[in-house]
């Protein structure tokens, strides 16, 4: 990773880069405890202990993707973390979409696709006022261990160009910043709209949620205006969907 070229282009953002951790996630969490600032990017070319939503390990081969927890510190209450999470996923969207010309899609709440196949995920914690999201975007992977072939791809696999992670990297960081001024200054109603739209899965889309355990089907009927994703049941009855694993269903 030529981070020197990173940190000329973002004099704004304290980077730190490791060339392995076992997550950054307790990394960034750290700095977040002694008040580091906003934008504080913690990020790794290996990890050996990634993480992922709901205890999952999160693939983390070396050189290949990007690994990273930023430290957002929006100055927004709690409840707005959904939404910090959705805007996470646009600005990887299009961070994507504007450096490797692939089209994404996004799958609610928090994992981008390309080819109906996850080439990204967020993790979000809060710790105090803070905000430690981890991003793990598959970059120049050519193969995937067994248990996940199905299910991921990186830019690589999906464009057959070899992609270069710096300027990736760059302008993710830029659109993070975008989004989240967007935020902090006109609430959550445009991040939301964005997401509905460069969502398949927000609305008309029979669905499978995966609770943990349990699971409920039903069609997509949009998002709340927390940013939950509104599913209606085979009986008629409309429910709020706060988490889980959304998948195409049947
Ligand atoms: C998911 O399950 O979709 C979330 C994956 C988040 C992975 C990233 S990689 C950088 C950061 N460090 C971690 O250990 N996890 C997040």
């Amino acid at each position: 990773m030529d981070l020197a070229m990173v940190r000329s282009l973002l004099p704004a953002h304290d980077i730190l880069w490791f060339d392995r951790v076992e997550s950054t996630m307790p990394l960034a969490a750290r700095l977040a405890a002694e008040g580091a600032r906003h934008q504080t990017v913690v990020g790794a070319d290996e990890q050996t202990a990634g993480q992922g939503r709901y205890g999952r390990h999160w693939h983390s081969e070396a050189a290949s993707g990007l690994y990273f927890s930023i430290l957002l510190k929006l100055g927004l209450p709690a409840e707005t973390a959904p939404v910090i999470t959705l805007a996470l996923g646009l600005a990887v969207a299009e961070a994507i979409e504007e450096r490797c010309g692939v089209a994404c899609d996004l799958r609610w709440p928090n994992d981008v696709l390309i080819q109906g196949r996850k080439c990204a995920g967020i993790l979000v914690q809060l710790h105090g006022d803070a905000v430690v999201a981890g991003i793990g975007v598959n970059v120049n992977q050519r193969e995937f261990p067994a248990e996940l072939s199905s299910l991921a791809t990186s830019i690589r696999l999906a464009t057959g160009r070899e992609q270069e992670r710096e300027s990736l990297l760059v302008a993710l960081l830029c659109a993070i910043g975008r989004l989240c001024d967007t935020l902090a200054s006109e609430g959550k109603e445009p991040v939301l709209r964005m997401f509905a739209e460069s969502s398949s899965f927000v609305r008309g889309r029979r669905v499978k949620v995966d609770q943990g355990g349990s699971s409920v089907e039903g069609v997509t009927e949009g998002l709340d205006g927390s940013g939950f994703l509104l599913l209606r049941r085979p009986d008629g009855r409309r429910e709020t969907i706060l988490a889980g694993g959304v998948r195409p269903a049947g």
